[in-house]
């Protein structure tokens, strides 16, 4: 269990941006950050306004899975008004934003499984939820919800811990919580003004990516597809070879490793 409690005052001070987490909202319980972050959103908050909550009560994942959050983790919901043109760079962004960030404040090397989980040593210790309003020529607003798995122990979670980690069980501490934080809004800010700058993030996301070479089951649906990850395309779609020789388009599913 983790000793140290988030507070607005501790994040903001000697926080080097100049906006990802310059006005934080913060619950010691809430439902999902990213319900409030949209409605913040919606009420036209600052850009780079976080939302950060001790405990979620309705956190959710991907493909409406849910997505818990014990005391001593991270969960935080980021709101930005992108460019149309970069909103699909946001999932990378926020990917390599957790990676440098906990390799900045641990050590610790991370991977990337298509599309957006953050691996240490093959299991997951971040996912990330990127919800958006957009139109085909406008972005109301994206908020990035990222759950990472700080200072839980998963020997009091038998029922994952063959699939996921903690930053705590990998360095053998307990891992600041407000670092972590200060050093993702900075990551999160960086990797957003390339954005803007018109630079890439596909080259650097492509390179952290272990899925691409191996055999892999994608579950889209109700269906699962077999086959080699062979590329991922400019919009950050999963290309999968088939056994049959057919080229196969994700843009979005659930991707074992074999
Ligand atoms: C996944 O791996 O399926 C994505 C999990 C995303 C969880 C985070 S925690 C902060 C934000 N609020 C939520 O309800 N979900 C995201």
């Amino acid at each position: 269990m983790s000793e140290e409690m988030l507070n607005k005052n501790t994040i903001a001070a000697g926080l080097e941006t100049q906006f990802v987490g310059q006005n934080v909202l913060y619950y010691t319980v809430t439902t999902s950050t990213n319900d409030i972050a949209r409605q913040q959103a919606l009420a036209k908050c600052p850009e780079g306004t976080a939302v950060i909550a001790e405990r979620q009560t309705s956190g959710r994942g991907r493909l409406k899975r849910e997505w818990v959050t014990p005391q001593g983790n991270i969960a935080v919901s980021v709101v930005l008004y992108p460019h149309r043109k970069d909103l699909h760079f946001l999932t990378m962004l926020a990917a390599l934003a957790v990676q440098n960030s906990i390799q900045k404040t641990t050590g610790l090397k991370c991977q990337l499984k298509w599309p957006n989980d953050v691996l240490i040593k093959g299991k997951k210790v971040c996912g990330i939820l990127l919800e958006s309003q957009a139109a085909p020529e406008s972005v109301d607003y994206a908020i990035i919800g990222i759950g990472i798995n700080v200072n839980m122990k998963l020997s009091e979670y038998p029922e994952i811990a063959a699939i996921a980690t903690s930053l705590a069980d990998e360095t053998g501490e307990e891992v600041s919580r407000v670092v972590l934080l200060q050093n993702l809004f900075v990551e999160i800010e960086r990797s957003y003004l390339r954005l803007q700058d018109g630079e890439s993030l596909l080259e650097e996301w492509r390179d952290n990516l272990v899925t691409l070479g191996k055999q892999i089951h994608v579950r889209a649906g109700d269906e699962v597809f077999e086959g080699i990850a062979e590329s991922v395309a400019e919009d950050g779609s999963l290309m999968l070879r088939c056994a049959d020789g057919r080229l196969m388009k994700f843009t979005a599913g659930d991707v074992t490793l074999k």
